[in-house]
């Protein structure tokens, strides 16, 4: 049995930038309001007709990511793709992600966790990597959410918080059990999947045509959906619960964290989660300000613009941690 190690990151953003008085152009918001309960300033969104997609932006970060990495595309042995905004219904973007980077018939898997999905997917990798089945894997979470939010005050709760962006990471061996990816927690709920989900088109449910032909005005079932508050609760409970889990299985405590990086679900949240953990200020990284929610690409953003920034080094403990629709919520605890 070996380890994994995160040896290359990458990310990539939309420039076109979105503020919360440009959103209260359009619908019944303000920025005050979505500062006080969210702590976004502004978001990313594709400019329709530019061309960028899920896989477009999630190539973009894969190519920096493998450049950071100092491999080379042909080094890469799997792709897992983590996303719940893919370009088509199906195939997902995964296998648009191998031929673009002309990598020969790799594996290519696509992980649909929504906000989980980068921890999720990490998971993946670290077992094929583990097993020694793979050597150098390639995770990327992308998401291109402002095409399919409720743009009116209709929608307004949700699509205040969602951006577009994507993050990637390349993963490699470790020989070293006390270095890398020490282990991954994850979990799901099922029972609580429709409080925060899209629930058309799908096959059990209504399908495109069912729309169309219904042309019922009054139907927003091609839309997200979210219990905000419902969301929330189980979000703080499940975020502290899952951390706990991490730092138990590898007897640590939270003095020992040197840096957690929490989904960027709501700046509150990640709030509630370090006073919780009694952890300053600069021992967790939130950039929820800048993007909104990412979905499955923001805490590879987030980390890898922390990494950027030099805020991560060689030995510290570095913990990841989601919660997101399905229920699903896990963590990751890292020796950088
Ligand atoms: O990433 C996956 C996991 N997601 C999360 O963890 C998100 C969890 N939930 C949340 O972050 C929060 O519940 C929200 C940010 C979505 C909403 O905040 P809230 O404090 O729970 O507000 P609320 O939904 O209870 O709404 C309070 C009021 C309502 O008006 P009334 O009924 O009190 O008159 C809403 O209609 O705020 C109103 N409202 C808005 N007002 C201005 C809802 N959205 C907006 C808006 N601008 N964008």
């Amino acid at each position: 049995m070996f380890n994994s190690k995160i040896i290359g990151l990458g990310h990539y953003v939309p420039n076109n930038i979105v503020t919360n008085d440009d959103l209260s152009k359009v619908m019944d918001t303000s920025d005050q309001w979505i500062q006080e309960r969210t702590g976004i300033k502004e978001r990313r969104w594709v400019k329709s007709g530019d061309g960028q997609s899920t896989f477009t932006m999630g190539l973009e970060a894969a190519k920096t990511a493998i450049s950071n990495s100092g491999m080379k595309n042909e080094d890469i042995d799997l792709i897992v793709f983590a996303t719940l905004s893919p370009d088509y219904y199906f195939p997902g973007p995964g296998v648009q992600v191998q031929e673009a980077l002309g990598i020969n018939t790799v594996a290519a898997i696509d992980i649909r966790a929504q906000c989980s999905g980068f921890v999720y997917s990490i998971s993946v990798a670290d077992q094929f990597i583990k097993t020694g089945m793979y050597k150098n894997v390639l995770v990327i979470g992308s998401e291109l959410q402002s095409r399919g939010i409720d743009k009116s005050t209709r929608g307004r709760s949700i699509s205040v918080i969602f951006g577009d962006g994507a993050g990637a990471a390349v993963l490699t061996r470790e020989e070293d059990p006390s270095k890398g990816i020490l282990s991954t927690h994850i979990h799901s709920e099922g029972k609580h999947a429709l409080e925060l989900a899209t629930e058309a088109p799908g096959m059990g449910t209504r399908w495109v045509t069912d729309i169309i032909k219904d042309n019922d005005p009054e139907d927003f079932s091609y839309r997200p959906y979210m219990n905000g508050q419902f969301v929330f609760k189980h979000a703080v409970r499940r975020f502290s619960e899952v951390i706990n889990e991490g730092l138990y299985k590898n007897n640590l405590e939270v003095g020992d964290i040197d840096m957690l990086i929490p989904h960027q679900a709501n700046l509150r949240i990640s709030q509630f989660i370090q006073k919780k953990f009694g952890l300053a200020d600069s021992q967790v990284y939130n950039n929820i300000e800048k993007y909104g929610n990412t979905t499955a690409a923001s805490i590879p953003i987030a980390l890898s613009e922390a990494h950027e920034k030099g805020m991560i080094k060689t030995g510290d403990t570095v913990v990841l941690a989601a919660f997101g629709s399905g229920f699903t919520w896990g963590s990751i605890i890292i020796k950088w």
